[in-house]
């Protein structure tokens, strides 16, 4: 397996606090049924947080040390970008990278809101022949409140991240039922970890990843889990198969209940 989203580089963001822990991650991963992770540290915009040399030189930091430890995990490099609108420039000019140097970046949208700018900026990006995948939509508070936000976004070329704890319900019940939706209504096209520590945001996901097949069947398991993160790394075109408008149940019913009450 292939994690598309991790923290793991030490003492570079809010991740792995140290060698001792991206070690500890790195066995988490393989004892989880990982073989590469791509490294996605956070980035906010030029001269904000680490730059790509502070990466690399992490990078190849950690990767010394799974050797000497004889851990067999691979690191590729990549980003977590938070959305902004200078994101595309920041891509051209070499400062903040795609997933393992692919056409796929990794967005992160702000935790409360989707910026009126947002589909502007992931069209731009497809244009300029780049694939934006949208990080763990699930825990945006306002796509909780209308999953059909990301639908559209889907349907106008975007991919989507979803983070294998939120199955679990780590982050809350809302979270949880969002994931759930969104997968139901084929608005996932990835899983990753977003493992940030080998403690509570771990690369221990075996539940998570059980729940997933169980939800979501064995043929669409194998395509999220393997087949589509394996084209992501060879740089290769993914087919999105049938995003579908978001139903809430809850609205369903209400619809139910009134025409059960008319008749
Ligand atoms: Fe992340």
């Amino acid at each position: 397996m292939i994690d598309l989203h991790s923290h793991i580089l030490p003492e570079i963001d809010d991740g792995s606090k140290d060698m001792e822990m991206s070690l500890s991650m790195a066995r988490l991963y393989v004892e989880n049924g990982f073989e590469r992770v791509v490294a996605t540290c956070h980035y906010f915009g030029e001269g904000k947080g680490p730059q790509i040399e502070d990466l690399e030189m992490a990078k190849s930091e950690l990767e010394d040390m799974l050797d000497r430890e004889g851990i067999d995990l691979k690191i590729e490099l990549g980003n977590e970008l938070y959305l902004s609108p200078d994101i595309m420039e920041n891509i051209q000019s070499g400062k903040a990278l795609s997933l393992a140097g692919s056409r796929y970046i990794l967005i992160e949208l702000p935790a409360n809101e989707v910026p009126d700018y947002t589909e502007d900026i992931l069209y731009e990006m497809q244009i300029k022949g780049y694939i934006p995948i949208i990080a763990h939509p699930e825990r945006n508070s306002k796509i909780i409140r209308n999953p059909n936000i990301l639908y559209t976004l889907v349907e106008k070329g975007s991919m989507a991240q979803l983070n294998l704890h939120s199955m679990t319900g780590m982050y809350g019940k809302d979270v949880m039922n969002t994931a759930a939706a969104l997968l139901k209504y084929n608005l996932i096209h990835f899983v990753g970890t977003d493992s940030h520590s080998d403690r509570r945001r771990s690369p221990i996901v075996k539940n998570s990843l059980k729940l997933l097949e169980t939800k979501v069947g064995k043929e669409r398991y194998f395509r999220i889990v393997y087949q589509n993160p394996e084209l992501l790394i060879q740089d290769k075109v993914i087919n999105k198969i049938n995003p579908e408008p978001v139903v809430k149940r809850g609205l369903l019913n209400g619809l139910m209940n009134g025409l059960l009450s008319i008749g």
